[in-house]
This record gives structure tokens, C-alpha cells and sequence, in this order.
């Protein structure tokens, strides 16, 4: 856990209401700078907020936009689902793997990379599928994850 992120979230408690009505805004800030929510975070939460810890922790497990892991500046998930599956989704996953030297479900230890599987995101006639930052690409193949990671990689 970087050592600022304490006093940090302090400063953003600080300007927050006592009481539930403020831990959303408290858990996206900080989700939305450390990209997770560590444990100690939680914990100060709870406290300066009023709310029981298991009150906190199922809000931060309840919604997908939380994570209690630290997560990559980027974040790839390929869809796994059944029509996804068939059409190759198993290649372009083996593909990033490689590329990426993580697992589904890892983090890169550069903090750059995290690389999930999902099911079906409803797209299936554009399958195989992989999400890029929130950007879908249809129709992937392991030859072009190449070209989808030198893209995400010259972002922002
Ligand atoms: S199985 Fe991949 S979008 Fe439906």
C-alpha cells in the first residue's frame, strides 16, 4: 500500500457527512486514484464514517467497479463464455498470457497490467471478445492481441 494513501483518504474523509450517505463517494475516490481499496483503507472508513466493517466490505464487494487487490493501470478481459469460447477465446487468452507473463486474475508486478476472463458480455456474434480499458474489441484473434497491446500501451 503506497505510504501517502493514508493521509490522503483522511483529507477525503475529512470533507465528507458522517454516516452512510458518504461511503460511495469515499470508496470511488479511492478506487478511482489506487485503482483498490486496501484493508487498512476500510478500516479507517468504518471508523471515521460510523458504519460497521462488514457494512463496508460487502458495499466493496458488491460492486464490480471495487477491488480489495491492487489492479493494473490496465485492465483486459477476455470473455470466456461458451459462443466466445468456440470461436477461439482460449488462444487469445494464451496469447496475453504470454505476452503479459500473468495468469487471468494476476496483476503484472509493474502494477501495469491485469488480465481477467468473464462470461458472456452479450455480445456473443462478435466473439471472441476482449474489454480493454472499458473498450470492447470483437472478432479478436491471438494474432491481433499484439496490435491491441502496443494500442493500450501508448495510452494515457
Ligand atoms: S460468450 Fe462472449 S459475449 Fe457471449
Amino acid at each position: 500500500m503506497p505510504p501517502s494513501i493514508v493521509p490522503h483518504v483522511r483529507s477525503i474523509l475529512a470533507e465528507q457527512e458522517d454516516g452512510p450517505s458518504s461511503l460511495l463517494a469515499v470508496m470511488e475516490e479511492v478506487q478511482s486514484r489506487y485503482r483498490y481499496l486496501p484493508r487498512d483503507v476500510l478500516i479507517l472508513v468504518s471508523e471515521r464514517l460510523d458504519i460497521p466493517l462488514s457494512q463496508v466490505y460487502s458495499v466493496a464487494t458488491f460492486y464490480n467497479a471495487f477491488s480489495l487487490k491492487p489492479q493494473g493501470r490496465h485492465k483486459l478481459q477476455v470473455c470466456t463464455g461458451t459462443a466466445c469460447h468456440v470461436r477461439g477465446a482460449m488462444q487469445v487468452l494464451d496469447r496475453l498470457t504470454t505476452q503479459l507473463g500473468i495468469q487471468a486474475g494476476q496483476t503484472s508486478t509493474d502494477q501495469e497490467y491485469t488480465l481477467e476472463t468473464v462470461n458472456c458480455l452479450g455480445a456473443c456474434a462478435l466473439g471472441p471478445i476482449v474489454v480493454a480499458d472499458g473498450e470492447y474489441s470483437g472478432q479478436m484473434a491471438a494474432t491481433g492481441v499484439d496490435r491491441l497491446l502496443k494500442r493500450i500501451k501508448h495510452k494515457a
